[in-house]
């Protein structure tokens, strides 16, 4: 069936199955390869989209229920090639590794920051809950949250 939807800004339309995992029209369909998969069953948070403002696991969203719907990438994030203030303070505190995890904690991260301009760490750690990194320990990355959250309040 054909679906449209806007993805980082733009209208797209597309032809795919309904059932098609939102997360393969993203990487196969419209080469937004920087959404990854990781669980492939909602558990790990790795292919986390902003689908009209909520942070979803796009894995688990049929591309039919995105129709009509305004999706947020990685892609959509940064600023005309340049690191948004998120990007920034994850690369500043080491906030990323392997980088499998790290589009998915970016967009947790917006999501979190738009609700908590100033979250505490509590809320910081329940804001990420729901992404799995192997890498970090978690202490950089909530230490760049924290940061972020710090410098847009300078
Ligand atoms: S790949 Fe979607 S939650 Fe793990
Ligand atoms: S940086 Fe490797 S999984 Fe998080």
């Amino acid at each position: 069936m054909t679906i449209t939807l806007t993805i980082n800004g733009e209208s797209k339309t597309i032809t795919a199955p309904p059932m098609k995992r939102l997360l393969d029209v993203l990487r196969e369909d419209l080469q937004l390869t920087g959404t990854k998969e990781g669980c492939g069953e909602g558990e790990c948070g790795s292919c986390s989209v902003l689908m009209s403002g909520e942070l979803v696991n796009s894995c688990l969203v049929p591309v039919l229920q995105a129709a009509g719907a305004s999706v947020c990438t990685i892609e959509g994030v940064a600023v005309e090639g340049r690191l948004n203030a998120v990007q920034q303070c994850f690369l500043e505190e080491g906030g990323a590794q392997c980088g499998i995890c790290t589009p998915g904690m970016i967009l947790a991260t917006h999501h979190l920051l738009d609700k908590y301009p100033q979250p505490a760490m509590a809320q910081i750690q329940e804001g990420l809950a729901g992404n799995l990194c192997r890498c970090t320990g978690y202490k950089r990355i909530f230490n760049a949250v924290e940061s972020c959250a710090k410098k847009s309040h300078a």
